[in-house]
C-alpha cells in the first residue's frame, strides 16, 4: 500500500519514487485525499533533492492525466503552440499567433493572467473593448479551422492537478524548481494536443531562470518530456534581462503589438516575433516561409483582426489609458548603460497593471513606457520612463522600483543578441 507518508520521505531522504507512488500521489491529490500540506513537504522535497528524468516524465504523464486532454485533429491543420516561460514586457504571444496563423498553420495559444512581476496575455487581450477569453472547445477548434489563431484561457479541466499545485508552490516558495517548473508547463502544452511546441525560455534578471546555465537545463528537461511524448518540441533561450521592447503594461503592450503587426515597432520585440515564428513554421513543415515579410505586407494584421473580431473584440476601438501620467528623467548626459527588466516588472505591477492575488482587477492603462532603452543616447532633463496609472498614490512605490536600477554612462553599449541559445532534441 502507497501512503502520503512514504512518498514525502522517500523523497526527503533522496531516494527515487516509482511510477506507481507518481501515480498514486497525483491522482490522490487531485481528488483531494492528499492534503495540501502533505503535497506542500513533497514539493518542498523535490525542490531540494531533484528528480530523475524519469520521475519527472512520470510526474508529468501523472498530470496529464488528471484531466481531459484537447482533441485537433478535427481542425485538419498542422495546430503549432507556443510557450514563453514569462517576463517583463513579454507581449510575443499577441503578434506571433496571427502572424504563424498567416501561413495556414493553427496556433491555439491558452493562456494566463499575471501574477506578480510579469503581465499576463489574457489581461492584455483584455484591454481590448469586447474581448472574450472564455471559449468552449467547439469555439476554439471553430476558430483555429476558420482562422487559424486563438487565444483564450485554459478550461480548469485541462491538467487539474497542475492547476492545484502551482498554487501551492506559489505560497510555499516552491516555484523556481527544474522538474516541478518543466512538469508544469508541459503538461498542460502537452494536453492541449498541439503537433509541436516551441519554448522560448528567458533567463536574466525579469526572469524565473536569472543565470543561463539553468534556464538551459531548464529547456533540455522541457524539449525531452515533449520529445519523448512524440510531440515535435524546440526551445529558444531568449534574453530577459532588460525588457522586451519599450512597453510593460496591460493595453500599452496591446498598442506596441499592433505597431509590430503594422510592419513597424521595437526591433527586439520583431526580432523575437520573426525567429519563434521561423522555429513554429519549420517544426509546421515551412522550413522556407519568411514571417517578416508578413508582418510588412499586412497578412499578419489582417489575421489579428479577424482573431479579435472573431473572440467580439473591436479592433479598431481606441484602447484604454491611464488618466495620470509622470515622468522620469536622467540626470545626466551619455547612454543609456542598464535597465534592470525585474525592476521595469514591479513598477509597472505596482502602477496597477499586475495583480498581488488572484482574482483582483488590473487597471487596464497602467505601466511603463520607456522613451530611452540601453544603448540610447539620452541628455540630462530627457525623459526616460513614462509612467501610466488611474490612481496617482502609487507613482512614489513605481519610482522606488526604478531607482538605481537604471543607468546613463559616458560610452555607449550595444545591446547583447535577443536569442542566446536554440535547443532541439
Ligand atoms: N509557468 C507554469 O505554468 N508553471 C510553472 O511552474 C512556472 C511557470
Amino acid at each position: 500500500m502507497i501512503t502520503a507518508v512514504d512518498v514525502i520521505r522517500t523523497k526527503r531522504d533522496g531516494g527515487e519514487l516509482s511510477t506507481a507512488q507518481i501515480d498514486w500521489v497525483i491522482d490522490a491529490y487531485t481528488k483531494g485525499d492528499v492534503a495540501d500540506e502533505q503535497m506542500s513537504a513533497l514539493a518542498m522535497a523535490i525542490f531540494l533533492n531533484g528528480a530523475l528524468p524519469r520521475e519527472i516524465a512520470d510526474w508529468t504523464a501523472a498530470m496529464i492525466r488528471s484531466g481531459i486532454t484537447l482533441d485537433l485533429a478535427a481542425v485538419g491543420k498542422q495546430c503549432v503552440d507556443k510557450h514563453s516561460t514569462g517576463g517583463v514586457g513579454d507581449k510575443i504571444t499577441l503578434p506571433l499567433a496571427p502572424l504563424v496563423a498567416a501561413f495556414g498553420v493553427a496556433v491555439p495559444q491558452l493562456s494566463g493572467r499575471g501574477l506578480g512581476h510579469t503581465g499576463g496575455t489574457l489581461d492584455k487581450l483584455e484591454s481590448i473593448p469586447g474581448f472574450q477569453v472564455d471559449l468552449t472547445e467547439d469555439r476554439v477548434v471553430a476558430q483555429l479551422k476558420e482562422i487559424g489563431a486563438v487565444i483564450c484561457a485554459a478550461t480548469g479541466d485541462l491538467a487539474p492537478a497542475d492547476k492545484k499545485l502551482y498554487a501551492l508552490r506559489d505560497i510555499t516558495s516552491t516555484v523556481e524548481s527544474i522538474p516541478l517548473i518543466a512538469s508544469s508547463i508541459m503538461c498542460k502544452k502537452i494536453a492541449e494536443g498541439a503537433d509541436a511546441i516551441v519554448l522560448d525560455v528567458k533567463v536574466g534578471s525579469g526572469a524565473f531562470m536569472k543565470d543561463f546555465a539553468r534556464a538551459k537545463e531548464l529547456a533540455e528537461t522541457m524539449v525531452r518530456l515533449g520529445t519523448d511524448h512524440g510531440t515535435d518540441t524546440r526551445a529558444l533561450l531568449t534574453d530577459m534581462s532588460i525588457p522586451l521592447g519599450r512597453t510593460a503594461g496591460n493595453a500599452l503592450e496591446v498598442r506596441e503589438s499592433v505597431e509590430v503587426l503594422a510592419g513597424g515597432g521595437p526591433a527586439d520585440v520583431v526580432e523575437l516575433t520573426v525567429a519563434l515564428a521561423e522555429e513554429m513554421l519549420a517544426a509546421a513543415g515551412q522550413p522556407d516561409a519568411d514571417p517578416a515579410a508578413a508582418l510588412q505586407d499586412g497578412r499578419a494584421m489582417d489575421k489579428w483582426r479577424a482573431m479579435i473580431g472573431a473572440q467580439g473584440g473591436d479592433p479598431d476601438a481606441p484602447l484604454p489609458t491611464a488618466r495620470e501620467t509622470e515622468e522620469v528623467t536622467a540626470d545626466a548626459d551619455g547612454h543609456v548603460t542598464e535597465m534592470d527588466a525585474y525592476a521595469v516588472g514591479v513598477a509597472a505591477w505596482r502602477l496597477g497593471a499586475g495583480r498581488e492575488r488572484q482574482g483582483q482587477p488590473v487597471q487596464f492603462g497602467a505601466g511603463v513606457e520607456i522613451l530611452k532603452t540601453v544603448g540610447e543616447p539620452v541628455k540630462a532633463g530627457e525623459p526616460v520612463f513614462r509612467l501610466h496609472t488611474d490612481t496617482p498614490d502609487r507613482f512614489a512605490a513605481a519610482k522606488e522600483s526604478l531607482a538605481g536600477r537604471w543607468s546613463v554612462g559616458d560610452a555607449p553599449v550595444e545591446r547583447g543578441p535577443i536569442v542566446l541559445d536554440r535547443v532541439t532534441a
